[in-house]
Formats: C-alpha cells, structure tokens, sequence
C-alpha cells in the first residue's frame, strides 16, 4: 500500500473510531445524544434491527454508524454490527478486521453465521463483516436466507445494526430497511443535494422500517447555531 493510501486509511479509521478514541471530545458527546434520541424513539420501544442509509455515496453511513456502534457497547449493549454493503464494504476495514468470511458466504451457504461473526477491539461490539463482495449483492439480500439470518442473530444481541449502499443507487438498502424495524438516514452538510435527500427519504418511508431520524454530517456548529 501507497503511503497515502496508508495515511488515508489511517484517517478514515481514527474518524470511525473516534467515540472510542476520543471519549470525551464534543464529537463523542453528539453521538451520545444520538444514543438517548435512538433509546427514547426506537430502542427503548423494542426497536432492536436498525438500518444506516444516505442518498448517495460518500456522505458518512460508515463512519456515522461505526460511532454509533461503539456508544451503544460503551453503554454496555450487546451489539452486533453486519456490514450489508457487499459492493463497497468498509466495516472490516475500520476495525481492522479480515473480510475473507462474512455475510456474503453466510448468504451463500458457504458459512455458519456464527462462524462468520468476530469479535472487535471494542468491548461488546461484535461484527459480521461483508465477506467477498458476491456478483449478485441484491438477488442474495432478498433471500429468505437474508431474513433467517436476521432471525438468528436478534436473539444473541440487544441491538443490531446494517451498514448499506446508497440508496439512490441500488435496491439492496431498501431490502435491507424492510427486514429491519428502525432505519436512519445520514445527509452530508455540502454534498447530499436537497431533492436526493427527499427522495432517499420517501423510499425509506416505503419500507417496513420505522424511520427513526435523519442525522446531519459534517454539518459546520458556525452555520448551524
Ligand atoms: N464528519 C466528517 N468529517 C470529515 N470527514 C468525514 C466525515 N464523515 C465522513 N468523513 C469521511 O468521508 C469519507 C466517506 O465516509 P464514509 O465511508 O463513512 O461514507 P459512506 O456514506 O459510508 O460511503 P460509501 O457510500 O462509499 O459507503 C471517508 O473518508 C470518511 O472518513
Ligand atoms: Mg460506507
């Protein structure tokens, strides 16, 4: 690997992990109050499959839910994070995980989901990494294997958690919203245009999941306040 690709990867990892990292910085402040927000409207309801989405790529669904993984374990919540985007998939690599195992063998018949599922370096976070990104990413999310899955893995954790594409771009994100009961939508302040977020918003409201929020990146506190 490059030396900047090095140094790219770094960043990208410190930014994922940066509840852990940075404990009591203002960023890990706001992904707590993310937490209460997601307990009082989802959680505590009995909300325990929860789906992260954006309109289109880049706009932080990784980054944004790696953080909320890890403030949801700091509070002592078993989580189980599944890294359902099997075209672009990043969760291995924040957590410094192997990707040669995951849901797309599970999906495939190939694995044992229980196999497939590490440990990561934070305390009662679990991840199910991508595995091998597959030719057919939608056709296997469909499956009723997809929804066994689901059904398996709820039992063992109080809370489970999907990264997934855009959802502008592919259908796997609304698959994955309806099998979910929550789903939350990322916009990035100076990149989600105004009519994709609405779009992206109305194909979440079409789907099983309850619509739990939708969470501002990278927004600037200047403008905001
Ligand atoms: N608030 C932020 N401030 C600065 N950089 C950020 C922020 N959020 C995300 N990034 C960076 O933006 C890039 C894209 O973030 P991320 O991978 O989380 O987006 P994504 O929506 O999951 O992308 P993809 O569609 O490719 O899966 C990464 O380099 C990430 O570190
Ligand atoms: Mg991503």
């Amino acid at each position: 690997m490059s030396r900047k690709l090095e140094k790219h990867l770094r960043i990208n990892i410190e930014r994922a992990k940066y509840t852990h990292l940075y404990h009591r910085s203002h960023v890990s402040e706001q992904f707590r109050t993310l937490r209460t927000n997601i307990s009082f409207l989802g959680i505590g309801h009995g909300v325990r499959t929860i789906m992260v989405t954006s309109a289109s790529q880049g706009e932080g669904k990784t980054t944004t839910l790696a953080n909320l993984s890890i403030v949801l374990a700091q509070q002592g919540k078993r989580v189980l994070l599944i890294d359902a985007d099997l075209r672009r998939p990043n969760i291995y690599k924040m957590f410094g995980l192997s990707n040669e195992i995951g849901l797309s063998n599970v999906l495939s018949n190939m694995s044992y989901v229980e196999n497939a599922i590490c440990n990561s370096d934070i305390a009662n976070l679990s991840i199910l990494p991508s595995g091998p990104i597959p030719p057919n990413p939608s056709e296997l999310l469909s499956s009723n294997t997809m929804k066994e899955i689901i059904d398996e893995v709820k039992d063992d954790y109080d809370i489970v958690l999907f990264d997934t594409p855009a959802i502008l771009d592919v259908s796997d994100s609304q698959l994955i919203a309806d099998l979910c009961q929550g789903a939350i939508l990322v916009i990035r302040s100076g990149k989600t245009n105004r009519d994709n977020a609405i779009k992206a918003k109305e194909k979440l409201l079409n789907t099983n999941a309850r619509l739990l929020g939708v969470l501002l990146n990278d927004g600037n506190p200047k403008v905001l306040n």
